[in-house]
C-alpha cells in the first residue's frame, strides 16, 4: 500500500483565490477534507481565513476588519512592510499561513503547533491595504541557530526579487541579535538557488568594499571567513561553501586563503550594484532583540 508520506505528496486542491489572484497549488496541504472537493478555495487575503465560496468570502470581507497582517509592523519603507506575528498570540492567523504555505512547500511540516515560532510577513501596500507577498518563519529559540524555518514568496510575486528581500531581512534580524544564522535544512531547489545567489552577492559586496578600503591602507591584512561572518551574519559554513562555489577559497602554503582577482570582482560589480538598489534599509527596521 501507499505510505502516508507518499499520500501527503499528492496535490489535493485545484485552485485558491487570494486577493486579486487565482493560484494553482503545487503540493498537498491539510485543509479540511470537505473543502478539497471544491474547484476553488477562497481565502481572505488579510486574515487568511479559508471559505468554501465566493459568496462566503464576500460576506466575510464585509465584516473582516483588518486590511493588513496582524502583529507589529516592524519595518516600513516605501510601499513595503514587514509584520512580526507571534505564533502563540495570533494562532489562527499563523495556522492559516502555514496551511497556505504548505501548498507551495514540499517537505516542510508545520501546521498546528505554531507557538514556538515567529512569522515575518512581507506585504505591499496600495489604497486597499497591505497585501501579503510572502513570509518566513523563525523559531523563537533555535538550538541549531537557524534564522529561518520556512520561507515562501507567493507564486504571483516570485522571481521579482522578493525572495532575496526576505532572506536579507532574516540576516538583518540576526545582525541585530549579534548572531550568525542559517536556514533550516533541507532547502528546496528554489530555496537553494535563492540562498546561493544571496550569499554570493552579500559576500562579493563585502569583498569589494574591503578591496577598496585596503588600497588606502599601508599594511595589507587578508580578509577572513570570520570577518565575513561578522559583517554579514551568514554562518561560517555557508560563507565557506559560497567561497568554494565562487572558486575564491584556495589552499596555499598550508592554509586556506580568500583569493580574488580584479576580473572576478569586476564581473560581479553590476549584479552587486543591482541588488543594492532594492535593499532592506536598517534605518527603517524598528526591532530590537528581547533581553
Ligand atoms: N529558476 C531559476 N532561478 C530562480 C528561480 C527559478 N524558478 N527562482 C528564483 N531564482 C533565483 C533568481 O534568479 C535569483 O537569483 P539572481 O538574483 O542571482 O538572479 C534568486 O534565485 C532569488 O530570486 P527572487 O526573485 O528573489 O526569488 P523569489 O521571490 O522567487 O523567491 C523562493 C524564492 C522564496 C525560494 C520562492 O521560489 C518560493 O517561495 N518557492 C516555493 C517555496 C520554497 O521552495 N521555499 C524554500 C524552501 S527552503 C526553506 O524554507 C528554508
Ligand atoms: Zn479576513
Amino acid at each position: 500500500g501507499h505510505s502516508e508520506d507518499a499520500l501527503t505528496r499528492i496535490r489535493n486542491i485545484d485552485a485558491i483565490e487570494l486577493g486579486r489572484f487565482r493560484i494553482q497549488p503545487w503540493y498537498f496541504s491539510p485543509y479540511p477534507q470537505q473543502l478539497t472537493h471544491l474547484p476553488c478555495i477562497f481565502i481572505c487575503e488579510f486574515c487568511l481565513k479559508y471559505l468554501k465560496s465566493d459568496t462566503c468570502l464576500r460576506r466575510h470581507m464585509a465584516k473582516c476588519n483588518i486590511n493588513h497582517p496582524p502583529g507589529n509592523q516592524i519595518y516600513s519603507k516605501d510601499s513595503l512592510s514587514f509584520f512580526e506575528i507571534d505564533g502563540r498570540k495570533n494562532k489562527s492567523y499563523a495556522q492559516n499561513l502555514c496551511l497556505l504555505a504548505k501548498l507551495f512547500l514540499d517537505h516542510k511540516t508545520l501546521y498546528y503547533d505554531t507557538d514556538p515560532f515567529l512569522f515575518y510577513v512581507l506585504a505591499e501596500e496600495d489604497d486597499r491595504g497591505h497585501h501579503i507577498v510572502g513570509y518566513f518563519s523563525k523559531e523563537k529559540e533555535s538550538a541549531e541557530e537557524y534564522n529561518v524555518a520556512c520561507i515562501l514568496v507567493l507564486p504571483p510575486y516570485q522571481k521579482k526579487g522578493y525572495g532575496r528581500l526576505l532572506i536579507e531581512f532574516s540576516y538583518e534580524l540576526s545582525k541585530r541579535e549579534g548572531k550568525s544564522g542559517s536556514p533550516e535544512k533541507p532547502l528546496s531547489d528554489l530555496g537553494l538557488l535563492s540562498y546561493r545567489s544571496f550569499w554570493a552577492l552579500a559576500i562579493m559586496e563585502k569583498l569589494m568594499a574591503f578591496k577598496k578600503e585596503n588600497k588606502m591602507l599601508e599594511e595589507e591584512r587578508p580578509i577572513t571567513v570570520v570577518d565575513l561572518t561578522s559583517m554579514t551574519s551568514i554562518r561560517k559554513e555557508d560563507v565557506v561553501s559560497t567561497l568554494q562555489h565562487l572558486e575564491l577559497y584556495r589552499y596555499y602554503k598550508g592554509q586556506y586563503i580568500i583569493a580574488i582577482s580584479d576580473e572576478k570582482l569586476e564581473a560581479y560589480q553590476k549584479r552587486v550594484a543591482q541588488a543594492q538598489r532594492t535593499k532592506i534599509d536598517p534605518q527603517f527596521l524598528h526591532w530590537w532583540p528581547k533581553e
